[in-house]
């Protein structure tokens, strides 16, 4: 089948490259030349660095002939005479000083765009049956929306499905090649009739469930899924974990056993830690509570999930100062770990964005730096050329040389190389030494690490204070 996608970020790419790899023919295009460059260079390293996905740098490379990536808008006219789906998968980020309210502009300017194209395609005759496919994650009344536009500019012959992202970053690719599930929403058997062959690998499949809804149940469904994940997180982290660290003799790990041994509760997302960031939990719930509250319906524990997640976080940052004595001001203090979580450069919501913030505020001399993948990025959020304050933020290239010379470190990310930083430290930081471990990746050794003198604060265990440094 001949394929659009619009906006190539972690969504676009990555099921464009599984489209391609499933037979399809498929172009893909963003307004960011930069991205494009990099997306169609060929060199899995480069395609990499631009979105670090494992595997997704191999997939398009090997699906070379099948796969087009394009910041030429003329390609995409040509192409609108033969395309049989259009996926949007553009931003739909919180608008700005708003409660929840998804800002569309991205989606609204493409979709303009597009219709303004649509209606002349097959020289006007608009004879070429399409459905443009809702991606992103949109308000459940979009497809309303999507539908009004191309009403507006006269596009005819065409369909609009709502066929949700459930991607989990860091094994984009895994997952989308082993789908739990495919949830089409679409309001007629045509539009499902297309979408099964666009996924004709996976329906039918004794493994994948294959869901046909309509396309508000399926928007809605996209919500909610997120938003039950996000419950589970802050449950654990703001009451298994609260348990855990205001009690003595209580192992996270031995709460974890007993708890997720049964069958009802489920083993996902136990484990503890500061913050649930990320592109999408945290935006999805807000959207959820405006869109909710615009029917007058009660939102309190969308709320009470919301704050949960930020009482984690703001919680964690000041037991510094409140359970181990510790004074940021004119600290040189490392970040270790710059990604929102393991296995991917993105740096939405992450944790690290807020301690940074957090640590200026402080009067700290230094912040120093280190992440696997995501230094890039981080480095044009914090541009010293744009604000000053941030050129006390300094930049290393591996574990040993960021902890050198600092009095205290966060440990943000849970990148799996990070559980041996106990050596590391031992060897590179003198005591008294604060450790501020919101990821559990020391654990075996905070007893150890705090008879060797550190001060140890982790999510999840009381506070470990030295005799040094009291
Ligand atoms: N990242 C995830 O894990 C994830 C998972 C599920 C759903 N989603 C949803 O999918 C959508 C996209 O997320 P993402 O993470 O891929 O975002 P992203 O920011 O990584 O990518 C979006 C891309 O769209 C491009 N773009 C913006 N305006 C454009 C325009 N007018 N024309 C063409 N391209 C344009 C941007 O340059 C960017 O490359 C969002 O609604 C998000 O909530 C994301």
């Amino acid at each position: 089948m001949r394929i659009l996608y619009i906006g190539a970020g972690f969504v676009g790419a990555c099921s464009a490259a599984v489209a391609a790899d499933s037979g399809h023919r498929v172009l893909v295009y963003d307004i960011d030349e930069n991205k494009i460059k990099m997306l169609s260079s060929g060199d899995r390293d480069t395609i990499e660095q631009c979105l670090f996905e494992k595997g997704l740098g191999d997939m398009i490379v090997r699906n070379k002939e099948n796969i087009t990536f394009t910041g030429d808008y003329e390609k995409v006219i040509k192409y609108l005479d033969e395309v049989e789906a259009i996926f949007m998968c553009l931003p739909t980020p919180e608008k700005k000083d708003s409660e929840g309210e998804s800002d569309l502009s991205y989606y609204y300017a493409a979709a303009e765009k597009l219709a303004l194209d649509l209606v002349k395609r097959k020289n006007n005759s608009q004879e070429n049956y399409l459905v443009i496919v809702n991606k992103s994650t949109v308000p459940i009344n979009m497809v309303d929306e999507t539908q009004k536009i191309m009403d507006k500019y006269g596009v005819k012959n065409y369909g609009v499905v709502s066929n949700p992202e459930f991607l989990v970053e860091g094994k984009a690719i895994d997952g989308s090649l082993k789908p739990d599930r495919i949830v089409i929403g679409a309001w007629n058997q045509q539009d499902f009739e297309i979408m099964r062959r666009i996924y004709q690998r996976f329906y039918n499949s004794p493994t994948v469930k294959y869901i046909e809804v309509n396309p508000k149940e399926a928007a809605a469904g996209k919500l909610l899924a997120n938003f039950l994940l996000f419950t589970r997180l802050v449950s654990v982290y703001d009451v298994v974990g609260r348990v855990a660290e205001s009690f003595g003799d209580i192992h996270f790990e031995n709460l974890r056993q007993i708890l997720t041994t049964d069958e009802r509760i489920g083993k996902w997302g136990f484990y503890d830690s500061l913050y649930a960031g990320g592109s999408c939990l945290i935006k999805d719930a807000k959207s959820l509570k405006k869109q909710l509250s615009e029917t007058g319906a009660n939102t309190e524990q969308v709320q009470r999930v919301l704050s949960g997640n930020a009482f984690q976080r703001d919680n964690f940052f000041a037991r510094a100062q409140k359970e181990a004595k510790f004074d940021w001001q004119n600290k040189k203090i490392a970040i270790l770990g710059l990604a929102f979580k393991r296995d991917t450069n993105d740096i939405r919501n992450s944790a690290a964005i807020d301690a940074v913030e957090f640590l200026l505020d402080k009067g700290v001399e230094e912040i120093r730096v280190y992440d696997p993948a995501a230094m890039d990025i981080f480095q044009k959020n914090f541009d010293p050329n744009k604000e000053k304050r941030f050129a006390k933020i300094k930049y290393f290239d591996n574990e040993k040389s960021v902890l050198e010379n600092s009095q205290a470190c966060l440990i943000l990310t849970d990148w799996a190389k990070f559980r041996s930083l106990g050596e590391i430290i031992k060897n590179v930081c003198p005591t008294p030494y604060l450790i501020m471990d919101g990821r559990r990746m020391l654990t075996d050794q905070f007893e150890e690490l705090n008879n060797l003198g550190y001060d140890v604060i982790a999510v999840g265990s009381p506070t470990k204070k030295s005799s040094q440094s009291s």
